[in-house]
């Protein structure tokens, strides 16, 4: 499965902070922002990665993360010239998506939570099933997370047997308060389905209508997360300092980095000891540096 970020668009909710430098570059308590998607494809087990940005950010992106490689993973990067829409990025991404499925992160998206890793995990397996057998038939898998302002949202709307009837975008008045966070598994289809779309009144091609097309077909999947699930969307100033208190309480109550990038790496055996050493010795003095060098004690 391949995994694209969308760090595009123009922060403006974000405004002044925005104004020279793209939102998702932006810190999120110790990290930029972006190490938080990153790391939820990588727990995901997604290892070729397209992050797609402006015309303007992209060169900042780069220099942040490069090829990849220092984390046993491939980055490859695109611009989309306007902000046409999430949806445009199955276009810009036609080609680096090829035969794939593809799972398409926002770069301005947190999330944490006590067993996530496998709900990533079971996703990506569930679509490669589907590709073992040579089946381009593994439909979409998009999650939803009640909320207290589901207006802001993509939302979606079930009946009583938990079946979804309906989804919209940002409707000013909600059906219903499940809102749908900005992760999304899609079969290859996707392509097909974002070169017939029509952009919307805004003028952008909506996400939300790739998700109604696999609805008409039925094959629309989606998963609710729980209440100790945490998803974060930091497009305004208090989104985005909520989700940087949290993350400084976590790491600092119980220890463990969330989103610490060369971790997932090493755990997962994309880095060795060696190669981990050698990003440590790098590193001037700070706490990432101090925090790395624990991970050499663990028993790998
Ligand atoms: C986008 C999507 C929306 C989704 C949200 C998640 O909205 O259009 O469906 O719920 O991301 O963050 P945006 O925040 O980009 O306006």
């Amino acid at each position: 499965m391949k995994g694209i970020i969308l760090a595009g668009g123009s922060g403006t909710r974000l405004y002044p902070l925005t104004k020279s430098i793209s939102k998702q570059i932006l810190p999120v308590y110790d990290k930029p922002m972006i190490y938080y998607p990153l790391s939820v494809l990588m727990l995901a087990n997604i290892k070729n990665i397209l992050i797609i940005s402006t015309p303007r950010d992209i060169l900042l992106f780069e220099r942040l993360l490069g090829n990849g490689k220092q984390l046993g993973i491939n980055i490859k990067y695109k611009i989309q010239e306007k902000p046409n829409g999430i949806a445009e990025c199955f276009l810009i991404g036609k080609k680096f998506i090829g035969n794939d499925n593809v799972a398409l992160i926002l770069g301005d998206n947190i999330f944490y939570g006590n067993g996530f890793s496998k709900v990533l995990e079971d996703s990506v397996d569930y679509f490669q099933n589907f590709k073992l057998k040579k089946s381009n038939d593994g439909g979409a898998m998009i999650f939803g997370y009640p909320v207290k302002n589901p207006e802001d949202y993509g939302i979606v709307e079930f009946d009583e047997n938990n079946k979804v009837i309906s989804l919209a975008e940002k409707p000013a008045k909600p059906k219903s308060n499940f809102a749908v966070p900005g992760l999304y598994f899609y079969d290859n289809t996707v392509i097909k389905k974002a070169e017939i779309l029509k952009p919307s009144e805004r003028n952008e091609l909506e996400i939300t209508s790739i998700n109604e097309l696999y609805l008409s077909c039925n094959r629309l999947k989606v998963k609710t997360l729980g209440r100790g699930m945490n998803w974060f969307d930091t497009g305004t100033p208090k989104g985005l300092m909520e989700a940087a208190n949290f993350v400084e309480a976590i790491q600092n109550r119980q220890g463990f980095y969330i989103a610490c990038l060369e971790e997932i790496a090493y755990t997962k055996g994309w880095i060795t000891k060696k190669e981990l050493t050698e990003i440590i010795d790098k590193l001037k003095n700070c706490d990432y540096k101090k925090y790395l060098e624990s991970l050499m004690l663990l028993p790998i």
